[in-house]
């Protein structure tokens, strides 16, 4: 039988190979140890980053007696994060993005406490917040923060409001709000997207191109013969309002709907000739200030009286016309913050969601506008 010959390792080579597997095995147990101990901070719902922020700096036991936290989370993921503020990020409910960290450092430096600082938080965007962190302190923060429609970066605007007018809270936001403690046509907020609950008026400008979307032109019988434009959307729901209001043995027709921004330039001046500035002011919009030219308001007529203020169909209207999702635009309860003179022709097409909710609460869009969708 052949003998297999055997191949011999010097001595020398074989201690190489063990210490290379022990150092191979230490590697791979630490790795394996490292990965673990991430794996379980991750867990908690921490990030790769922040768990091994937490990791190397020794805050897995911290962490594990907080509750997992989005502001703690994106402090140890941040270049500005501060160890002296470490207690406080964790109670910081409300968290908005990448750069927060350095200004809700900024706040606490300020001596924010922070409850303080959620209030602040959630009353701003990102910018509002960074502007806000730059000042002095605030000490009378809580006066106007109740209301989730109040913002920050209003605040001085709120308090000079309310010495000037002795308003109370809820008006001097809403009123603060919607730039009425400026002056009429004057720096107005632009707008050039088409919503159907878009806000125009004095302080709410569209822009001088703007053309709503989906127009539609209406027929000969609802108009008496004038060719009028509207949303399709408002004037579908139109034609089912005056179709009931028919079965009831009234009637109604629409003199007025989109009206361009030239057209309204035309119309303006027409009234400043008739009968002066004063009556423009009350009634008459300036071009890109009117809701005519979003398309979803209308001025209507009734077939049977002259005056529509003493119609049956006005009455109707005002017990009616939130179920098809209009709403009287300029009441006479509600000049003070519409500004224009009571106008009980014009409609406003804002959807039944909205006009449902005005309906019930009795207010003026101006007013929705400033509690629900103000930004
Ligand atoms: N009459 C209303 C205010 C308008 O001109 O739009
Ligand atoms: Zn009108």
């Amino acid at each position: 039988m052949a003998k297999r010959k055997r191949l011999k390792l010097k001595e020398p080579f074989i201690s190489i190979v063990r210490i290379l597997g022990v150092i191979l095995a230490i590697i791979l147990a630490v790795f394996l140890f490292y990965r673990y101990e991430i794996h379980t901070i991750k867990k908690l719902g921490y990030s790769e980053k922040a768990s091994q922020f937490i990791l190397f700096n020794f805050k897995k036991s911290y962490v594990k007696s907080v509750h997992y936290s989005d502001t703690l989370n994106a402090a140890f993921e941040s270049e500005s994060y501060n160890e002296k503020y470490l207690k406080y990020y964790a109670q910081i409910d409300y968290y908005k993005g990448d750069l927060l960290i350095s200004d809700i450092n900024s706040l606490l430096e300020k001596k924010y406490s922070v409850s303080e600082i959620n209030v602040i938080l959630a009353h701003g965007s990102l910018e509002d917040v960074r502007d806000f962190a730059k000042r002095d302190k605030v000490v009378y923060l809580d006066e106007y923060f109740d209301y989730p429609f109040a913002r920050i970066r209003l605040y001085d605007r709120y308090l000079a409001y309310s010495d000037e007018t002795g308003e109370n809270a809820y008006n001097t936001i809403v009123y603060v709000n919607l730039d009425i403690d400026k002056e009429e046509y004057n720096e107005p907020y632009l707008i050039n997207k088409f919503s159907i609950d878009m806000l125009v008026n004095k302080h709410f400008s569209l822009t001088k191109n703007f053309v709503p979307n989906n127009l539609v032109t209406i027929s000969s019988e609802d108009s008496k013969n004038e060719e009028i434009k509207l949303n399709g959307e408002a004037y579908k729901a139109f034609k089912q309002m005056k179709s009931d209001m028919n079965k009831e043995g009234l009637d109604i027709y629409i003199n007025e709907g989109y009206r361009s921004y030239s057209e309204q330039e035309e119309l303006c001046d027409y009234y400043r000739n008739l009968y002066g500035d004063n009556y423009v002011s009350k009634y008459v919009a300036l071009p890109g200030f009117s809701e005519h030219q979003t398309g979803l308001a209308i001025d209507i007529s009734s077939t049977s009286v002259k005056t529509f203020a003493n119609s049956k169909e006005f009455r109707w209207m005002i017990d009616n016309s939130y179920k098809y999702g209009f709403i009287l635009r300029y009441d006479s309860m509600f000049i003070e913050e519409t500004q224009y003179n009571s106008e009980p022709w014009h409609y406003r097409y804002v959807g039944t969601e909205i006009s449902n909710y005005i309906h019930e609460h009795y207010m003026s869009y101006e007013e929705y506008y400033a509690v629900n969708l103000f930004k």
